[in-house]
């Protein structure tokens, strides 16, 4: 007899600030898609976090967990494979979220580089709040509540992974082995550019969004930023400094990203024209995506059931970690 194998396990969450875009399809939801299958996976709507910042106003928070529930499940998250939850419903998070915060010294949190440079951008909001600094420490919570080996991430997480492995390993010395060191998962999909050319992101109002209608997106490509300096269709242009050309890349195929790259510069091709063969693939990627999406939002009571069955059983799960947390503290 052979016992299955065991697989590794996975967490890894999103903050609900807003509608998801296509670089979270292309850079995050296609790998969690693909990760469900090898692996032991929870992903988590970390609606807790986007109180660290987000706390005055709440009033579209619970629209937001919903319509990235969707989003998840429209991307091909399938709940009989991963466990799909909303962090607040499993308040074991933040039971360990409250024993870390006695083993972290607050050192290591004010030199994580996100915490004063967020501090210093967002200047609309005042994040000099306990919860703010707290971050990554309920992070560490949601990684290490699972005993999760693996997290896949953007770049722009890996300081907050590398001090979840410092508190796993303070927490292991001083109390005895129970966490294991996550890794980080990073994938190399390139950042998408937005509309404007800087990264996209729901902060820039420059995203494509996943909830945008093809209408919507195909005018958000047909005013998007080309190469600057090609002002006149009659000028060449360059395609390595447009944002556009980044989206062929993303989305068209061999041939016609060699086709654009050669065109554009000898000017025999227009920045009309060369959107509109982007639109000609991006539209049928997302055409499924859409499809789905549509049917999800027709079954708003499922979602709901999706989420309240994960949460069930990714408590029992956390609620394993935390008898073998509050044994190894002796506050069992
Ligand atoms: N901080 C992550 C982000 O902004 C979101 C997040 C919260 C997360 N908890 C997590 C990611 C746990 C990975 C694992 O993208
Ligand atoms: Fe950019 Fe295409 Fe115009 Fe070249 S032709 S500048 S790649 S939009």
């Amino acid at each position: 007899m052979t016992a299955p194998p065991t697989r590794s396990r996975v967490l890894s969450g999103f903050r609900p600030t807003g509608p998801m875009h296509i670089g979270h399809l292309v850079g995050a939801l296609e790998n969690w898609v693909r990760l469900q299958e090898s692996h032991e996976c929870y992903f988590a709507i970390c609606d807790w976090h986007a109180l660290t910042s987000d706390y005055e106003d709440t009033g579209r928070l619970k629209a937001y967990v919903l319509e990235m529930a969707t989003d998840w499940l429209a991307a091909g998250l399938d709940p009989e494979k991963c466990t799909l939850f909303v962090q607040s419903r499993v308040p074991e998070h933040a039971e360990l979220h409250l024993l870390l915060s006695m083993i972290v010294p607050l050192p290591w949190l004010e030199r994580v580089p996100t915490y004063k440079e967020q501090q210093q951008q967002v200047a609309n909001r005042d994040l000099g709040n306990y919860g703010f600094l707290g971050y990554p420490v309920l992070q560490a919570a949601d990684i290490l509540v699972y005993r999760a080996e693996l997290v896949p991430v953007g770049e722009d997480q890996l300081a907050h992974l590398e001090l979840c492995r410092e508190i796993a390993r303070r927490f292991n010395a001083l109390y005895g082995q129970v966490f294991p060191e996550p890794q980080a998962l990073t994938t190399r999909t390139p950042r998408l550019p937005g509309t404007d050319g800087r990264k996209m992101s729901k902060s820039y109002g420059n995203a494509i969004n996943l909830a945008d209608d093809p209408e919507r997106i195909r005018q958000k490509i047909l005013t998007m930023v080309t190469d600057p300096a090609r002002k006149r269709r009659t000028d060449p242009g360059n395609p390595d400094v447009c944002p556009v050309f980044d989206l062929h890349r993303a989305f068209s195929d061999k041939r016609t990203i060699e086709h654009v790259d050669v065109e554009c510069r000898r000017a025999g091709i227009g920045c009309i024209d060369c959107k509109k063969e982007l639109l000609g693939h991006l539209e049928p990627f997302l055409a499924p995506f859409q499809e789905r999406r549509a049917a999800w939002l027709r079954q708003p009571g499922r979602v709901a059931e999706i989420l309240a069955a994960g949460a069930r059983k990714a408590r029992v799960e956390a609620g394993a970690t935390m008898s073998r947390v509050r044994a190894a503290m002796k506050i069992d």
